[in-house]
């Protein structure tokens, strides 16, 4: 059996390849249009797993935001620093980054907390409420399903990915006192023949002012 790879061999070997592969997500574009409509001032924004940049730091930038990105893959963090001046992107890795309570407006993670376990993303979601401001968002996509380290084929590249059904990641923002403000399923075809149609999750949850 093939060594399952890290996010940084994934998308380090991907690059400008994985937009590609995923143009065009309407459910995206559809919560961050919700998103940016409703940010007042100059929003401090953080993007856990920002790849490259495009469309999501680059459409919050562009709506006037201060937008820092962090990724593990230094070649993507090298691609969004090119496509997205307006933004600023570290190499990190979002399972072990910490701020300051109360230090981000909104965070954000796009089909970023796929390739760990079940663990690791419960620690991440535990950890991401203490950093929000009062009245700020979580703003959560993904790939929603009953799956705990599975081993699959993404885009040519061996991987494990872990996920939870819809209810689940709802479940854990109440519980840690957010209200759900933005709740979309979506059906995502892509047009890249080794992309499978897939049911896409956008979730906003709100901490109370
Ligand atoms: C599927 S891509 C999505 C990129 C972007 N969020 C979007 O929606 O267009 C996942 C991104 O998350 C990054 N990533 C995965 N695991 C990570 C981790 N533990 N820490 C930081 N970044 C991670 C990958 O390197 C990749 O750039």
């Amino acid at each position: 059996m093939t060594r399952p790879e890290t996010p940084a061999e994934v998308f380090d070997a991907l690059g400008k390849d994985y937009e590609a592969a995923f143009p065009n997500q309407p459910g995206q574009h559809a919560v961050l249009d919700w998103l940016v409509s409703r940010l007042a001032g100059r929003a401090k924004v953080l993007d856990l797993g920002s790849g490259t940049g495009r469309p999501v730091a680059e459409t919050v930038a562009a709506a006037g935001h201060d937008v820092t990105g962090c990724d593990v893959s230094a070649n993507m963090v090298e691609i969004a620093r090119a496509q997205v001046p307006a933004a600023r992107f570290e190499l990190a890795d979002l399972r072990t980054v910490s701020y300051p309570a109360g230090s981000w407006d909104v965070v954000m993670t796009f089909f970023s907390l796929m390739q760990m376990t079940r663990a690791e993303v419960d620690a991440v979601l535990d950890r991401i409420p203490a950093w929000l401001a009062p009245g700020g968002y979580v703003v959560l996509g993904t790939v929603p399903a009953d799956v705990s380290e599975v081993d699959f084929v993404f885009l040519g590249h061996p991987i494990r990915s872990s996920s939870y059904p819809a209810e689940v990641f709802v479940k854990r923002f109440e519980a840690a006192g957010l209200e759900i403000v933005y709740w979309e399923q979506v059906d995502y075809v892509s047009a890249h023949s080794d992309v499978r149609p897939e049911v896409q999750l956008y979730l906003v949850a709100r901490k109370p002012e």
